[in-house]
């Protein structure tokens, strides 16, 4: 049944193109309230792209931006249910002037491996989530029905930690009733070996408002009598890690559990070219995290803390002395397995309570957290996928972590008591988040297939 699937998913690349193309050209970036009619759009185009597959679907409400939410019956029987998740939000585009093209003017430019889509979400997660509604429909189209039952959740606020999709959960929990979570959000080892992705580290994302003076004061007249809290906030970053770059907040380390010998071997195994990836930041030496810990242990394995923006004081031009009255900085964490989000805000404000001059007091909100997960690799979802994978790619599949976050993934397990299959075909170069954001042409393609031989792994054998 598999392979005028794969034939049509072929014929049909340049009308994908196009599709995918649409929905690149509308601007929905969850984190900016300007483009809220975009975020509906994005939705709706959703909506009107899945019901001539055979959906029935429509948009749910959230106290944020909406989900898409459909169903497909499949052919019933003992057929395996699965739910396909993917976000139709993006980053913002910004610095928009480092880009060679419009950002929601999505281009095709030739690279290395042949066309890229160049374009804000074209890999992130608009070009991945398309992957698996090509190979839904092609499925549709030959064979007038899907494989197996489908449930689609495509959210808007991934991009900015999911926080209104647990109450959705929670809320929607026996509509969203399925054997798995299947997502294309992640990366490939390289553009000729797929990857399944079995760790993503959790996130807390926290914001830090040091407060001090209650006016703006002459730093003459005040300055070393009064904390000025843009100094107070500076000691205290200073302070949240060591000298090695271990995090100082307490108890930080205390739940972490350690990825096993056999899990080291594997990465080690698997011949990071860290220098290569290195230059790909543009720096060319590694710097700012654990240094005791190869390059693989501290993206996979190990938490962080960066600091991702500073506001305060006086930022215009030439000079003015003065104390400002506050200053403020966004901090996120990124965790991994057993790292517990809510004990970690106790103890990050215990830490500021004991940081915090005389004369100042800090704020602390929190925007979003996400544990961390780690997926079993024995499922037989798993297994079905390295077998699709193979066949598409004709070279094993690699076992990957990533430091990114995916909070669905963990609240999957929790709410929903399902695992997750991350199988994803970004490339590292790819430019998630950053300027001239771009997938290849051919990892589209091949993950069309990918997806569409996942199905044909997970179709009951007996019809
Ligand atoms: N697709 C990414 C996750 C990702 C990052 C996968 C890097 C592979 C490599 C996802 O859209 C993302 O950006 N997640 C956010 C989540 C956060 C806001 C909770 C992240 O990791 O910062
Ligand atoms: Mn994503
Ligand atoms: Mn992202």
């Amino acid at each position: 049944m598999l392979d005028s699937v794969l034939e049509r998913i072929d014929a049909d690349l340049e009308a994908a193109i196009g599709r995918w193309s649409e929905l690149l050209k509308i601007p929905s970036v969850s984190t900016d309230s300007a483009y809220g009619d975009d975020m509906r759009r994005a939705a709706e185009w959703l909506v009107a792209t899945l019901e001539p597959l055979g959906f029935s679907v429509e948009i749910r409400e959230t106290d944020g931006h909406p989900v898409v939410l459909g169903h497909h019956p499949g052919p019933g029987g003992d057929a395996p249910h699965l739910l396909y998740y993917g976000h139709y939000d993006v980053q913002p585009p910004d610095p928009v002037e480092a880009w060679h093209a419009a950002p929601f003017q999505p281009t095709l430019v030739d690279g290395p491996y042949g066309r890229q889509m160049v374009a804000r979400g074209a890999v992130d997660d608009k070009g991945q989530l398309m992957m698996w509604v090509e190979a839904l429909r092609a499925w549709h189209a030959e064979h007038g029905e899907l494989p197996v039952a489908v449930t689609v959740l495509i959210e808007g606020e991934e991009e900015v930690g999911s926080k209104n999709l647990r109450p959705f959960l929670e809320r929607a929990k026996d509509e969203l009733a399925a054997d798995v979570c299947v997502v294309s959000d992640t990366t490939m080892w390289d553009v000729d070996t797929p990857a399944i992705t079995y760790t993503l580290r959790g996130l807390l994302y926290a914001e830090v408002t040091c407060r001090g003076p209650d006016h703006d004061l002459h730093s003459g007249f005040y300055g070393g009598a009064i904390a000025n809290p843009l100094n107070a906030l500076a000691t205290i970053i200073g302070r949240l890690r060591d000298a090695d770059g271990r995090v100082r907040v307490p108890g930080f380390y205390d739940d972490i559990e350690e990825p096993s010998r056999e899990e080291l071997a594997g990465w080690a195994a698997l011949d990071m070219d860290d220098q290569a990836f290195l230059e790909g930041a543009g720096v060319g030496v590694s710097g700012g995290g654990e240094a005791d810990r190869s390059l693989l242990e501290r993206l996979w394995s190990r938490p962080t803390c960066d600091v991702n923006g500073l506001i305060g004081g006086f930022t215009g031009e030439g000079a003015k002395t003065v104390i400002p009255t506050h200053g403020s900085a966004k901090i996120s964490f990124r965790l991994v397995p057993q790292q517990d989000p809510d004990k970690l805000v106790r103890a990050l404000r215990e830490f500021l309570d004991n940081e915090t001059p005389p004369g100042c007091v800090c704020d602390l909100t929190i925007h979003s957290s996400a544990p961390a997960i780690r997926v079993p690799t024995e499922s037989p979802y798993l297994k079905a996928a390295r077998t699709a994978l193979k066949r598409v790619y004709d070279r094993d599949a690699v076992l990957m972590g990533c430091g990114g976050s995916i909070p669905i993934a963990a609240w999957a397990r929790d709410i929903l008591g399902i695992d997750t299959l991350l199988m994803g075909f970004s490339l590292g170069d790819d430019g998630m988040h950053s300027p001239n954001e771009k997938f290849e042409v051919t990892c589209f393609h091949r993950g069309a297939r990918s997806h569409a031989a996942l199905l044909e792994e997970l179709r009951p054998k007996s019809r």
